[in-house]
């Protein structure tokens, strides 16, 4: 039975491969001091960087770069953005980039007018955000995190070994050109595929009744499978590229937890892994996901009854002649077949994780209590040891 919810996802979205012209448009909202924030340099070599300046003088706006935001970004880059930010008296900040730049921009957007430290007061405190925020809008260039069309923000602190996310607002509008992520490295391609089947799993993993949601989570993996084998073969492959575009939003903009439980324990574990080692996000809960699946089966009854499922709609698996537990265990070998396809980081090794960190990476994860297993500290670090 669904439970009871609220969905309400305020960002508008503009999709497809002319897209872009919608910018300038939508910037008349807003006003005339323009921060345009971009990563590690990418846009200007695909020449997003020049469409979307053509954008922005099209709506006369006065702009201000701040570039070279890193995957992972720090709380340091966080507070030159918000430095920026005041000096040039911002009214509106355009993202233009992956996960990375766009949950950027969040934390700056809540931070410029906030009067306390935002690393302690949002991301250690959890305190609510009061101060006036700038208005963001994102013009996306990989697909994966979801970014794009929810409210969270993910800011490392390296002197604290410390990965943390703190939900602001989400953008005004996103603008999604699939064909932008023609040129994202295969590495991060993949690394966004599993992101996005990471978010759908963690939500449908859980609960025991027959609801809507879960019928949905099937239908966006299964599409995400066909066409990320495509994307294997053909990085400029539109159809495959739309759709993982159109699937990570939908991955993680709020429906597919509508009316169940959800267990977001992969992707502590993955962001206390990526407190230590900086790695790739997607990597990262690749390389954990095999133990916690195991752990789950091996535990509880009601999770060998999801995996079976998960093992007959999404991968495949003929039922016949076998026990639940071996249909749920065939489909998740299925499903690792599939990411060793891909290229995915497969233990925590290949993330730069060792054997010495494991209990500080353990302190640096927290615990998620509505799934089928409530682990405890032990079983972190055993979780973390089979993944090495
Ligand atoms: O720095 P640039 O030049 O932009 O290069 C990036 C970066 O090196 C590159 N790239 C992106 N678009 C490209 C491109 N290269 C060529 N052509 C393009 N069109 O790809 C690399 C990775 O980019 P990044 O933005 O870091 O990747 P992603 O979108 O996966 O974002 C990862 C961040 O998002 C957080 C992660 O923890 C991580 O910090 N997450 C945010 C979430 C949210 N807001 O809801 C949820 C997720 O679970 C996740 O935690
Ligand atoms: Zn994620």
């Amino acid at each position: 039975m669904l439970g009871n919810f609220t969905f309400h996802n305020p960002t508008k979205l503009y999709f497809g491969e002319n897209s872009l012209e919608n910018l300038s448009k939508e910037l008349d909202k807003y006003g005339k001091n323009v921060m345009l924030v971009y990563g590690g340099g990418s846009i200007r070599k695909n020449g997003i960087y020049d469409s979307v300046i053509a954008e922005l003088n099209k709506a006369d706006k006065q702009v201000v770069e701040l570039s070279g935001v890193m995957p992972n970004p720090t709380i340091e880059k966080v507070m030159e953005g918000v430095t920026l930010a005041r000096k040039e008296n911002i009214d509106f900040i355009l993202a233009v980039g992956g996960g990375s730049v766009c949950d950027y921009c969040k934390a700056v957007a809540g931070s410029v007018y906030c009067e306390h430290d935002p690393w302690e007061y949002y991301f250690n405190n959890w305190g609510e955000m009061t101060c006036r925020w700038i208005p963001v809008g994102c013009v996306l260039t990989m697909a994966g995190t979801g970014s794009e069309m929810d409210s969270c923000s993910v800011i490392s602190k390296h002197s604290e070994n410390r990965k943390k996310f703190y939900y602001f607002r989400n953008p005004d509008f996103s603008i999604l050109n699939p064909v932008y992520t023609y040129t994202v490295p295969m590495y991060h391609t993949v690394a966004g595929v599993y992101d996005i089947m990471s978010h759908i799993l963690e939500q449908y993993l859980s609960g025991t009744d027959d609801n809507t949601t879960d019928y949905i989570a099937e239908g966006l993996m299964r599409s995400l499978i066909v066409s990320s084998r495509k994307v294997l073969g053909n990085q400029e492959d539109y159809e495959a590229r739309s759709n993982i575009m159109w699937t990570a939003t939908w991955a993680l903009n709020g429906l597919l937890s509508c009316g169940k439980p959800t267990d977001w324990m992969v992707h502590m574990l993955g962001q206390a892994v990526a407190a230590y080692t900086d790695a790739t996000h997607g990597h990262t809960l690749s390389a954990v996901s095999g133990a916690y699946y195991r752990l789950l089966i091996d535990r509880s009854e009601d999770a060998v009854m999801k995996f079976r499922r998960l093992a007959t709609v999404v991968w495949n698996i003929v039922p016949a002649g076998k026990t639940d537990k071996e249909i749920a265990l065939e489909g998740l070998e299925r499903m690792e077949d599939w990411m060793r396809e891909l290229g995915l980081a497969m233990n925590i090794t290949d993330c730069g994780a060792n054997l010495s960190q494991l209990e500080g990476i353990a302190d640096a994860c927290p615990i998620n209590e509505s799934g089928y297993v409530v682990l405890t500290r032990e079983d972190v670090i055993d979780v973390l040891r089979q993944s090495l």
